[in-house]
């Protein structure tokens, strides 16, 4: 019998059918068409296939969400491998259907729910679980477990789960990036072929595809049909869109398995990474539906983020337990919640040649251990957070010098250092049992709420001594299982998800961590369009975002500290600032800025995120809007050509009710006066539709400046 299942939820519908042979296919993913009968959805079917005379399969080609080459798809086939050549070819065939894990055989329709697949390739010897989830969100995702059932090894080369996309959509964006620039956006038109972007740096990467959208010439932030997907993984992974000769167009990813690690002996199974299918009108309802689907988890820890102080760029590695205790009793008096010790507290760690990989505090620099400053940031009220990097060592380390064959190698080489380290193989019981028994240690010991997880190199020739092999898809998982299970024996603990920076940020990390470290580079003028850009994905409270020193250490540029604070009130606060160096003023300010923040983060951390294109580049105009209304941020970053920036229309409002509009200046805005309803001595009161169509004069702002303007429900 033909399976068919129509599944609707938040303005999306996706319709599937799975018949008696072949994968199960997608006749629809996009807007929702409203109820769908038994003989409408045979009617949809019928009007979405086609045949191609006399140029491809008479039937018509056919597409999976594992695409096979054997029904007329000449792209990259959904499942590369083979036993030694043979099985390379499975005839699939559905011999289970369930959804929500009821027997499913004829015709559903439902909400959101999952639908599992049981298919079988009896001649090949493989059998499959595959799923697909509508989400309560409207996103979709899909994953699938291969199972060798025969009688000798298959080797997985990859396995892939797309989706189709109609041919309307034919502008790509993705995202590159790098150390200190993660995620800058990439547009360009879509054409015939494959847009194949291969992340192979063992952890999700800088320049990761990130957010593949395929959508209507021009797409914008409201408008413009979208068509997207997000391969959640924190190791090697790809991203694809192809368009083949017929016009059908698919996209999707997986996993990216070197050499070797796809191979499955008898009785052994393979899963996917779970695949994201995200289909929206303009990237704002796109981010959306991340955001709605990331506060959805158990992990989401509201938006009551604590304001955090974080030492690294105090100190560095200068660890004196007199000065970071000052520096403590500075930030408390600040209104600080959380104080973050970063790298350098343990081993011989002091600086990046030596100690990393011995989880033990350093009786050298601590030698009453950290307790008297962990002691006093309790006192103090504030939180205790420790930095970490589990998955590193230097070879100048305890850990290396005893377990040499707990590093990654190949068979005659250790491969080339990274910021000198080398990375630990935790898929070796020895090596993950010698990172949970330190790190659990530590945990146990103090009182710690906060574990910042770093992961500071790329990893390249990652093998498993003493052959060699690829090591990547095992430390991958080996990860996921560490951090769990440190996550269940420490539940009262936060985990940050940090690597150089913004390196490791995906969905499948975001399962098991409370923010991230959006970047290393704190300036605000690059920070305004990493948090625009990171939040294609990730909510504001997960972004963490710091207020550093005047001189950007990354940059070298000098900012006012307005217009760093204004930038970092966009995301999860903190401070990253040797506060013993900042003048009296600086510290009232920033006192005044925290305290902003406390009043507001109900709001800014809860809302939807709206942005608007203005006509200048160097010009960014963002909101946070919620049922209060609305809080939006002004920058420029570069002089513009013109004065007169033009008017700002407030989107997300209630065109209904009134709002007051006040705007948030500090004294070095003042310019901000010089547009005449700035000056009217009283908030201008409109309606919601007047602030979204007509608008207000954008105040005259000088190169690298923020304004907030807050839109009350009055
Ligand atoms: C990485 C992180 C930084 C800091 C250093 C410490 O670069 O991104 O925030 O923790 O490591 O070595």
């Amino acid at each position: 019998m033909r399976s068919r299942i129509v599944l609707r939820s938040a303005g999306v519908a996706l319709l599937l059918t799975a018949g008696p042979d072949g994968m199960p296919e997608v006749v629809h993913w996009g807007g929702d068409p409203g109820e769908v009968s038994e003989t409408g959805f045979e009617d949809l079917r019928l009007g979405a296939a086609w045949m191609i005379p006399g140029n491809s399969v008479d039937l018509g080609p056919r597409l999976g969400i594992i695409p096979e080459a054997r029904y007329g798809w000449t792209g990259t086939p959904g499942l590369i491998g083979s036993r030694e050549g043979r099985a390379w070819s499975p005839g699939w065939r559905v011999s289970e259907v369930r959804v929500d894990g009821r027997p499913a055989g004829g015709f559903v329709s439902a909400g959101p729910a999952t639908v599992d697949y049981a298919l079988e390739a009896v001649s090949a010897g493989l059998r499959m679980q595959l799923t697909v989830e509508l989400l309560p969100t409207g996103l979709v995702r899909s994953r699938a477990t291969l199972t060798n059932a025969g009688k000798d090894v298959f080797e997985l080369t990859e396995l892939t789960l797309r989706m189709p996309v109609p041919g309307q959509a034919r502008e790509l964006m993705d995202f590159g990036g790098r150390w200190a620039a993660e995620r800058m956006p990439q547009r360009r038109p879509f054409a015939m072929g494959a847009h194949r972007r291969e992340g192979r740096h063992g952890r999700t990467g800088a320049d990761a595809a990130f957010v593949l959208s395929l959508g209507e010439e021009g797409f914008g932030y409201q408008d413009g049909e979208i068509w997207a997907c997000h391969v959640a993984w924190s190791g090697n992974h790809v991203h694809i869109a192809e368009r083949d000769f017929v016009g059908t167009q698919l996209i999707g990813g997986g996993e990216l398995l070197l050499p070797g690690e796809g191979r499955l002996a008898v009785g052994e199974g393979y899963t996917s990474p779970w695949v994201y299918f995200n289909h929206a009108i303009g990237l704002d309802a796109q981010a959306d539906r991340f955001h709605r689907h990331l506060r959805s988890l158990p992990v989401h820890p509201g938006p009551e983020r604590p304001v955090s102080l974080n030492v690294w760029e105090a100190v560095y590695f200068d660890h004196d337990p007199a000065r970071l205790i000052d520096l403590a009793e500075r930030a408390a008096a600040l209104g600080v919640e959380r104080y973050v010790l970063d790298d350098g507290w343990f081993g011989a760690r002091r600086d990046d040649h030596a100690g990393l990989g011995d989880w033990v505090v350093s009786p050298e620099v601590w030698p009453d251990g950290l307790h008297p400053l962990v002691n006093r940031v309790t006192e103090l009220g504030m939180q205790f957070g420790l930095w970490f990097e589990p998955e590193m060592v230097n070879p100048d380390s305890d850990v290396a010098r005893a377990h040499p064959e707990w590093l990654m190698q190949l068979d005659d080489r250790l491969p080339l250092e990274g910021r000198f380290q080398q990375v630990l193989n935790l898929s070796i019981p020895g090596a993950y049992g010698h990172v949970l028994g330190q790190m659990s240690a530590i945990l146990e010991e103090y009182a710690i709420s906060y574990v910042k997880w770093d992961h500071n190199r790329d990893l390249n020739d990652a093998g498993t001594a003493p052959d060699g092999r690829p090591a990547v898809a095992a430390q991958t998982r080996a990860f996921y299982a560490l951090l769990d299970e440190l996550r269940r024996h420490f539940p009262q603990v936060e985990f940050e998800s940090c690597s150089s920076g913004g390196s490791r940020i995906d969905l499948e990390v975001m399962e098991r961590a409370e923010r991230v470290w959006v970047s290393d580079n704190i300036d605000p003028d690059d920070r305004q369009r990493m948090l625009w850009w990171t939040s294609q994905l990730l909510p504001a409270e997960l972004l963490g975002s710091h207020i550093a020193s005047g001189r950007s250490h990354v940059t070298g540029r000098w900012h006012d500290l307005n217009h760093r604070a204004a930038t970092a009130v966009f995301g999860h606060l903190g401070i990253e600032w040797d506060l013993a160096r900042a003048s009296e003023e600086e510290i009232a300010e920033l006192a005044w800025w925290i305290a902003w923040y406390k009043e507001h983060r109900g709001r800014l951390l809860t809302g939807r995120l709206v942005r608007v294109a203005m006509p200048d580049p160097g010009v960014w105009f963002k909101g946070v809007v919620n049922e209060f209304g609305g809080i939006y941020s002004l920058s420029m970053l570069e002089a513009t050509p013109a004065v007169n920036l033009g008017v700002l229309r407030f989107p997300g409002l209630e065109p209904g009710p009134r709002y007051r509009v006040r705007v948030i200046e500090r004294p070095a805005l003042a310019p901000a006066h010089q547009v005449p309803w700035l000056n009217a001595g009283h908030p201008l009161e409109l309606t919601g539709a007047q602030l979204m169509h007509v608008g207000l004069r954008a105040p005259v702002l000088r190169p690298a400046t923020t304004v907030l303007f807050v839109v009350t429900k009055v």
